[in-house]
């Protein structure tokens, strides 16, 4: 095993993952190491791009800027790179999601089958956050060791860098110059600035999983969009008392606002089933404690209402980062907050560019990593743009749910007539089919058919193509990332090539076998 020195120079060192993972959890618990360094000092301190976070923007950004013969430098705070994604947000977001869904599972068909009677005493919120904390590592050694091993990036880490002007950033007592600036330091909480959300007993995606030291007993989830819906399904699942109060309807807002409205009131339905409190409509005006949070004052359309709970989480949205550099650079910024940018990720000042959560919505991963490298390729001269407003998109409920393209209500705007296939068929309510049937829900197929999911293929009769699909169930991101490239090709997805598609399975999966059924027809009609 390696020993490092205090600022230890580990380039060329060769560390495998386990020696990276002992560095990481002691330079993360505070133990030891100061600024760890992987830098080629022989090439002194001058690089094509620094990219300031090393996150999924600024970790993939160095990458292809290597790939395409630059040398690129990434400084990071955190002792790892791969940034927020694996540490606080995605990969724990992840693990809940999975056992809201496995809970989920068991509480629905307790007593049937192999299911025993479900025991909320059996699952615990802390023990899962416990168990993320304690192996999160494993990851974060793995991104360190391809980062330095694989890839050949230079990285600074376990540092704060600070940037100076606009080709210099000063990390661990050293100035580091470069060409080009890539601003990649992600996004934060953003906090409602309600009475009393300082409490002990209430926190955020992030303080969740760094400080939660208790079992929540009795829980009330502010926000109405992603992290609200995903984390108050989870506490539910886990059989804890839940209520989220939503100022707006729940999934009107954020990447939500782009549901079909069939398919959100499938999602809001089952959240409801499931013994959710949904409070639409209605804003949490304080958070009330003594010493630690006793509750919540809400009010609703219908009055106030005081919720009792031991634990808050706020899934308020998120705001930009950008301490390190807002007093340096005369940037130009969106009126949120977030760093503007045009097509190729260029701010306002020649030569500084910004990727990933920094220059706002959307906030997922696949826009940081294409924003980053889409920064990468511009610097090296590439012609490269990127255009992240048409995504596919999802979210966990205990059901996967996702969705890419149109509405049906905007296909409609758009196309005056639409033809539709849809699972359980129009004016039918979930209980009276089975389908559709699919991966994942088969045991539910057969025991409770309202639970196997709602699908929706959204088609255009005139081009014949597909202009929207929407799934709630299990296992659809991955054929909609397929779909969603092929949807948005120029020449688009027809109905009928869709129908040509060799599906791997009998059932309805993503709308293969239906497209098959109408391919051909000369009079597109919905079923
Ligand atoms: C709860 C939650 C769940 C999510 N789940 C998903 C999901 O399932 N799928 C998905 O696609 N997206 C998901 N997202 C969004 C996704 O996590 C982000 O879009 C993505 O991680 C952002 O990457 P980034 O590189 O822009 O920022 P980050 O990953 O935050 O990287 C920024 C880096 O900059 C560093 N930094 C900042 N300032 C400095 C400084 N001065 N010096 C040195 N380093 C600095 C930070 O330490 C950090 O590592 C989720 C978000 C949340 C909150
Ligand atoms: N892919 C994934 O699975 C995933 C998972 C989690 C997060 N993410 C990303 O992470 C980011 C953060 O997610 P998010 O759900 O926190 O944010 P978000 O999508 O920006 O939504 C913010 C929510 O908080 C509400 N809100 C904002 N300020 C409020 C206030 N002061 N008081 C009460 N409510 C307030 C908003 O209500 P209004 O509608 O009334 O404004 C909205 O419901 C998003 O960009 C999201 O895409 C992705």
């Amino acid at each position: 095993m390696t020993v490092l020195r205090r600022h230890p120079d580990v380039h060329g060192a060769g560390l495998s993952i386990v020696e990276w993972r002992a560095i990481i959890d002691s330079a993360y618990s505070g133990a030891g190491h100061g600024a760890i360094r992987n830098v080629d000092e022989a090439r002194g301190g001058h690089f094509d791009a620094i990219f300031v976070g090393g996150g999924s923007a600024g970790r993939f950004g160095a990458a292809v800027l290597r790939s395409l013969g630059g040398r690129a430098l990434v400084l990071e705070r955190w002792p790892f790179l791969g940034g927020s994604c694996p540490h606080q947000a995605c990969v724990p977001h992840h693990l809940f999601s999975e056992a809201a869904r496995e809970l989920d599972q068991w509480q629905a068909l307790q007593g049937r089958l192999w299911f025993p009677p479900f025991d909320p005493a059996a699952a615990s919120i802390l023990e899962l956050v416990q168990l993320f904390r304690a192996q999160r590592s494993g990851p974060h050694a793995h991104m360190n060791w391809q980062s330095a091993d694989q890839l050949g990036i230079e990285f600074v880490v376990n540092t704060e860098a600070e940037v100076l002007d606009t080709r210099t950033v000063r990390a661990a007592g050293r100035a580091y110059t470069a060409d080009a600036l890539v601003l990649a330091t992600g996004s934060r909480a953003a906090l409602p600035g309600i009475e009393g959300e300082g409490l002990p007993g209430v926190f955020d995606y992030a303080s969740l999983v760094e400080d939660l030291d208790y079992e929540p007993r009795r829980i009330v989830v502010i926000g109405g969009s992603k992290v609200a819906v995903e984390y108050g399904s989870f506490f539910r699942a886990v059989g804890r008392p839940t209520t989220i109060v939503s100022r707006s309807a729940l999934l009107t807002s954020g990447g939500p606002a782009r549901m079909d409205a069939d398919l959100r009131q499938f999602v809001v339905d089952g959240m409801r089933t499931r013994g959710i409190d949904v409070l639409e409509h209605s804003v949490a005006t304080r958070i009330v404690g003594d010493g630690r949070v006793q509750g919540v004052e809400v009010l609703t359309p219908s009055g106030t209402q005081f919720l009792e709970a031991d634990f808050v989480l706020l899934g308020t949205g998120e705001e930009a980062v950008t301490d390190s550099f807002a007093d340096a650079l005369p940037l130009r910024y969106d009126p949120r907050g977030f760093v503007a940018v045009d097509d190729r990720m260029r701010t306002n000042l020649d030569g500084v560019y910004a990727a990933g959560d920094v220059i706002g919505p959307p906030m997922e991963m696949f826009k940081s990593r294409r924003s980053g490298t889409t920064a990468a390729r511009t610097i090296m001269g590439l012609d490269a743009e990127f255009h992240y407003q048409d995504i596919p998109d999802f979210l966990h409920t205990t059901y996967e749910v996702t969705w890419a393209g149109l509405t049906e209500d905007e296909a409609r705007a758009r196309f005056g007539d639409v033809a539709t296939i849809q699972l359980p068929p129009r004016g039918m309510s979930p209980g009276d089919t089975p389908l559709p049937m699919a991966e994942g829900s088969m045991l539910y197929g057969f025991t409770l058919p309202e639970r196997t999911g709602f699908q929706k293929c959204v088609i255009d009769p005139g081009s014949r193509k597909v202009v929207g699909i929407h799934h709630a169930g299990y296992g659809a991101k991955t054929a909609f990332q397929y779909l969603h490239h092929l949807m948005s090709r120029p020449a688009g997805l027809t109905i009928d090539e869709l129908g040509d598609m060799n599906e791997l399975y009998i059932s309805s999966d993503y709308f293969v076998g239906y497209a098959r059924l109408r391919a051909n027809q000369a009079t597109l009609t919905s079923m």
